[in-house]
């Protein structure tokens, strides 16, 4: 019995193939993807997942959110041992937890026991250190196989997306595919028909791939950096004319790092940095964020100002956890420009794929976009502009990795 497992940075999903049945299993509220989250609740004693995860947070709850944990694999955080509602646990150890219950879902969902899984992977866990990266790839499979799956394959998510992408096809096209998903952006060149999905071996029609790890949290950082964090202070100036230290900004702009501001070290530096602030208004916004434990609210306002500025031209937040009566209104201009170095460094990997295939921008005839971060319009638009005869795609942006992962565990496995 074999799935195809999608374990992503934001999103996570489990598919299996079965005639006449759609692919993804649903594994929340009858809705096919699992947010990648964790709530350790302190005052209930339990866990939760996913969006239950979000909303236990959001209400209120003393206990801690943990979030885009696919980025730490291959550093050497993972065995590092972290304070979650009163225990101390290591980072490993909440993955396998939510690795668990990721499975246990899927199940449930299918009504059978998985006993083999192919597994996605981005191209680079780590980017510029395979060593780290091999490390990534197998604590993934040590906690797949802790979790019940015998037999363990991986693909890369970009070419399972082709795989999904190639059964709606009627006739051979030349396609690049581009998953931009919560942590990375990776592509895959392959050549595709319905011809070719017969076969089981499919080397010989993947023509390139590349991954580089930027992806919409990402984008979440770089919106915050540039235009909330300045509202706690980022940037101005101490009596002495330095600025603040950036550090805690930075830690408070990332997902995964957003708890390493809730010390008494950092309180009682901050504290110090207080003395000698020009703005002082701003570090009491800090402390109030810090005292009630917002980090996570407040990147999640940025992740959802980022997700409504790819429909609209501005979006307004309203800050009252960090002082009453905030508001503050973000243009669509503001993010681009936030994001404009980081969209450059995706084309230039882009760009790399084709190199790498021998392929030149005007042979692609598809681009297909996926992953949530895909969404961006600009994004989208620069990608394209490299491609001058390439028709776009857009494939189903949560669901074609693990549709596709399914596709494949049902070939390897069969
Ligand atoms: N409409 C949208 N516009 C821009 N970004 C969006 C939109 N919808 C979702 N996102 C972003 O997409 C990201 C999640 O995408 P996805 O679920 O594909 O990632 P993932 O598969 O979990 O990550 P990865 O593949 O990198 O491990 C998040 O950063 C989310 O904020
Ligand atoms: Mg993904």
């Amino acid at each position: 019995m074999a799935c195809g497992v999608d374990f992503g940075t934001s999103n996570s999903t489990v598919g299996w193939v079965r005639p006449g049945q759609p692919t993804l299993l649903a594994l929340e509220d009858g809705k096919t993807t699992l947010p990648s989250m964790l709530f350790f609740n302190a005052e209930e004693e339990s866990v939760s997942y996913g969006r239950a995860a979000l909303t236990e947070y959001m209400d209120g709850y003393e206990g801690r959110l943990m979030r885009s944990l696919k980025s730490i694999l291959g550093t050497g955080l993972m065995s590092a041992q972290t304070e979650v509602a009163g225990q101390s646990l290591s980072f490993q150890t909440i993955l396998s937890t939510f690795i668990n219950e990721l499975k246990a879902r899927a199940e449930t969902s299918a009504g059978i026991g998985f006993d083999a899984a192919v597994l996605g992977r981005p191209v680079h866990f780590v980017d510029d250190d395979p060593k780290a990266d091999q490390l990534a790839q197998d604590t993934l499979a040590g906690i797949a196989r802790d979790a019940g799956f015998r037999h363990i394959e991986f693909q890369f998510e970009p070419i399972a997306a082709a795989f999904d992408y190639e059964q709606t096809l009627d006739r051979e096209t030349l396609t690049l595919i581009v998953d931009i998903g919560g942590g990375t952006s990776d592509f895959s060149l392959l050549r595709l028909s319905p011809e070719r999905a017969k076969a089981a071996e499919r080397h010989a029609d993947i023509l390139a791939w590349g991954g580089v790890h930027i992806g919409g949290t990402d984008f979440d950082r770089a919106l915050s950096l540039s235009a909330l964090m300045p509202l706690l202070g980022y940037k101005t100036l101490l009596k002495s004319g330095a600025e603040m230290p950036s550090s805690y900004y930075f830690n408070l702009a990332t997902w995964h790092t957003i708890n390493f501001v809730y010390t008494r070290r950092v309180m009682s530096d901050l504290q110090d940095l207080f003395r000698d602030a020009q703005e002082r208004e701003k570090l009491d916004r800090l402390f109030k964020l810090i005292a009630r434990r917002a980090g996570h609210w407040l990147a999640t306002q940025a992740e959802a100002a980022k997700i409504a500025l790819s429909d609209t031209s501005e979006h307004l937040l309203v800050l009252e956890r960090i002082e009453e009566g905030l508001t503050h209104t973000l243009q669509r201009s503001v993010f681009e420009n936030a994001i404009g170095g980081l969209i450059g460094r995706i084309e230039t990997a882009v760009t790399d794929v084709l190199r790498n295939a021998g392929v030149t921008a005007d042979q692609v005839d598809t681009v297909y976009f996926t992953g949530g971060a895909s969404g961006v319009p600009l994004l989208r638009s620069q990608i394209g502009a490299c491609l001058p005869n390439a028709r776009h795609v857009e494939g189903d942006r949560f669901g074609s990795i693990g549709t596709g992962l399914a596709i494949d565990a049902a070939r390897r496995f069969a």
